[in-house]
């Protein structure tokens, strides 16, 4: 390091990022978990026992766990020592005033209210605003959101750009509403939307961002017909970093204040506190309007608990508001971004199908292009997410015609995309675990004709993908 002529500004990883050409994990590792090794027989076994759904296996059988990026990220050293802060205390708790002061420091919404994860402030907005007639859009729903709003009697709508549901298109704010849809459905259905939602970034459509510029003209249309806007902000930080990255006139910015410029254009928010805020629990509900907060606080104490904790410990609340700061480290996101896209980028150059650009905490593999030969009734994500765990212990997850398959009326049709998703945890990881990732998808790409579909045999009515069982189908 000190032969390389920096000009004088070798300030740590944000300068040597950009002399080196690897991206170096900017924290060293404090306490180590073991990987459970399994053999490809154990794995066969283990993957048919549960029915090939991989939310049935035990973790111990999954050598790297790719099926989420919620609540599995690494605490850093100042969140174990926040822990040790938690206080208690069942009403009052110093620990909510200061986890409310960091989110407010983001997210400057005068009501926040705790609770124990993104669904859990969804289910709680969504039956206070929700209900028989109402329309809630977004740019994508994801699948709990979809859930909770459908579970009203209230109908959830994505207007994702066009290039949103492209998995090759190029375009570097894919996670983008379409305003003009937005503003058409707004006008159809006046009196009918009680908020309007943008996901940050768009999970369900391959962890996508969603331009500083667009949240405006959203937040412009929502004006304009009287609706309140609201963020779906798991991760509002990747978000503002691919914001910093890519849009025009915002690289010399602080990510935290492109993140406060956001939050200034919405009414309100739902969080799960298990991604960006690297909590490996929690989430909130934010808001300006003070009569839907009440009916919010009301249904919190039927459901989650008192107002200043809402579900979490004390110890949770103070977790989360030191990873609040760290999430818009720019050294870490630069690490984050970079290294979800060293895992894609590796794939693609693999001739690996993968939804494009890479998105911010996940790699999406497009089965349905790797696998030509399944039909989408016949599941080619499943199938690709069950070959990669049986060859190499890799436990990704399904997003396609499983997960969105069956309508509320009961029919079943196509997702827009069979992607299986290849989720990072926060700071979990090293390079060489995502290298091994690589050889295994390697290997399933090869075996791609071989590959065969699956029917679903047994199913819940409602979020499928968590527990239905399957039999792969004879060639
Ligand atoms: N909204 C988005 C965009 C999400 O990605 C999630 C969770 C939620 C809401 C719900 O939050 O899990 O805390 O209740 N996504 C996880 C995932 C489960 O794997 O993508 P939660």
């Amino acid at each position: 390091m000190a032969d390389v002529d920096d000009g004088g500004d070798l300030r740590g990883l944000g300068s040597a990022a950009m002399v080196f050409r690897t991206i170096i994990e900017p924290f060293r590792i404090h306490s180590v978990e073991p990987l459970r090794m399994t053999t490809p027989a154990q794995r066969r076994a283990a993957i048919a026992e549960v029915g090939y759904n991989l939310f049935g296996l035990h973790a111990n059988d999954v050598l790297v766990d790719l099926l989420t990026d919620s609540g599995t990220g690494a605490m850093s050293r100042d969140q174990w020592a926040a822990i040790q802060h938690g206080d208690e205390s069942y009403a009052g708790s110093p620990s909510f005033f200061l986890f409310a002061d960091a989110v407010r420091d983001l997210f400057p919404f005068k009501h926040v209210i705790p609770t124990h994860q993104g669904r859990a402030a969804e289910k709680i907005l969504f039956t206070v605003i929700g209900g028989k007639g109402k329309v809630i859009p977004n740019n994508t729903h994801f699948d709990t959101t979809r859930a909770n709003v459908e579970y009203t009697g209230a109908e959830a709508v994505d207007l994702v750009i066009p290039e949103g549901r492209d998995p090759s298109s190029l375009h570097p704010f894919k996670g983008n509403m379409d305003v003009a849809a937005l503003e058409s459905l707004l006008r159809a259905r006046r009196g009918d939307v009680p908020a309007v939602f943008v996901t940050i970034t768009n999970n369900s459509g391959g962890g996508q961002p969603v331009s500083l510029q667009n949240l405006h003209d959203v937040h412009d249309v929502c004006a304009a017909h009287g609706v309140p806007l609201f963020l779906d902000a798991c991760r509002f930080a990747e978000n503002a970093w691919f914001i910093h990255e890519r849009e025009k006139g915002q690289g010399d910015r602080e990510v935290r204040d492109i993140v406060r410029e956001i939050a200034g254009l919405a009414d309100g928010m739902t969080m799960s506190a298990k991604k960006d805020p690297m909590g490996n629990i929690g989430g909130w509900l934010a808001m300006n309007d003070d009569a839907v907060a009440e009916a919010c606080r009301t249904l919190l104490i039927l459901t989650e608990g008192f107002p200043t904790y809402g579900g979490l410990a004390g110890r949770d609340l103070e977790a989360l508001a030191q990873g609040l700061r760290e999430a818009v480290q720019h050294d870490y996101l630069r690490y984050r971004i970079r290294s979800t896209a060293y895992l894609g980028d590796a794939l693609d150059r693999a001739g690996i199908p993968v939804v494009k650009p890479i998105g911010g905490h996940a790699v999406y593999i497009d089965a349905r292009a790797l696998l030509p030969h399944v039909p989408p009734l016949q599941y080619p994500g499943q199938s690709v997410a069950v070959a990669l765990y049986e060859i190499g212990g890799v436990r990704g997850c399904e997003i396609g015609t499983v997960m969105f398959g069956r309508r509320p009326d009961g029919t079943e049709v196509a997702g827009a995309m069979d992607l299986v998703r290849l989720a990072i945890p926060r700071r979990t990881y090293t390079q060489s675990h995502i290298d091994y990732v690589i050889e295994v998808c390697e290997e399933v790409a090869r075996r791609a004709p071989d590959l065969r579909g699956y029917r679903i045999a047994a199913e819940p009515k409602a979020l499928r993908h968590f527990t239905a069982r399957f039999e792969r189908l004879a060639p």
